[in-house]
């Protein structure tokens, strides 16, 4: 699919297989979102715009460049705020928006709770994040929501992708880049990923 982007970066495989791991226990995995969100975050942005600027060094004037867009940061609760830090770290002027969405257990059906989003929207690249896109149903909503509040160029960040979620996303909005450090096999009974990492929620908060 055009649109989908597997970042098979050393680094981020390896930190992929312990997070994957049954053993790796909440705190660990809290860190281990964090790194290796912000490796993708520096795989993601390499195209983005950047204006010149004059800089005076110690010795003289210079001039160097800078990120010539805001950038929106939208996590979808919860887990999603477990990406939020390896993201602010690398760019910590982005502003942060939050949507609130569950799956229904029984019918896997995105729930949409809570939406707060900043006035800078409309202009800026927003990365939307979520570790997991099983059905998709969570994506294409939130990204409903942010097309609905104006936002323009999205693009969406997850550790975990299962063929129906990319589908099922890239039919809905197909200008939407999907970045996933891991495209696995399919989706179990349950609407979860298999092989997967489980359910992100409750590993990041122990629940
Ligand atoms: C998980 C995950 C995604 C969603 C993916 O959230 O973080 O948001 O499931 O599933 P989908 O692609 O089938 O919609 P969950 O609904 O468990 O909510 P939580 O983050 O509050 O635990
Ligand atoms: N949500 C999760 O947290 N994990 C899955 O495998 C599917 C949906």
């Amino acid at each position: 699919m055009a649109n989908l982007h597997i970042l098979d970066h050393p680094l981020i495989q390896s930190k992929l297989t312990y997070l994957r791991s049954v053993e790796t226990a909440n705190h660990n995995f809290r860190l281990l979102l964090e790194e290796l969100t912000a490796f993708m975050v520096y795989e993601i942005t390499r195209d983005y715009p950047l204006r010149e600027v004059e800089v005076i060094t110690p010795l003289e004037r210079t001039v160097g460049k800078i990120l010539d867009v805001p950038v929106v940061l939208v996590p979808i609760l919860r887990a999603g705020t477990g990406m939020l830090h390896g993201v602010l770290d690398l760019i910590p002027t982005a502003k942060v928006g939050h949507i609130g969405i569950y799956r229904d257990p029984r019918t896997l059906q995105p729930v949409e709770y809570y939406a707060k989003l900043p006035p800078e929207l409309p202009e800026a690249q927003v990365i939307l994040v979520d570790p997991m896109l099983a059905t998709g149903g969570s994506a294409v909503a939130a990204v409903d929501i942010i097309r609905r509040r104006g936002g323009k160029k999205v693009q969406f960040l997850c550790l975990v992708a299962a063929p129906e979620g990319v589908e099922t996303l890239f039919r809905a909005h197909p200008e939407v880049p999907i970045y996933t450090a891991a495209l696995d096999r399919h989706l179990n009974e349950h609407g979860y990923i298999l092989p997967g990492l489980g359910d992100a929620g409750d590993r990041i908060f122990g629940t």
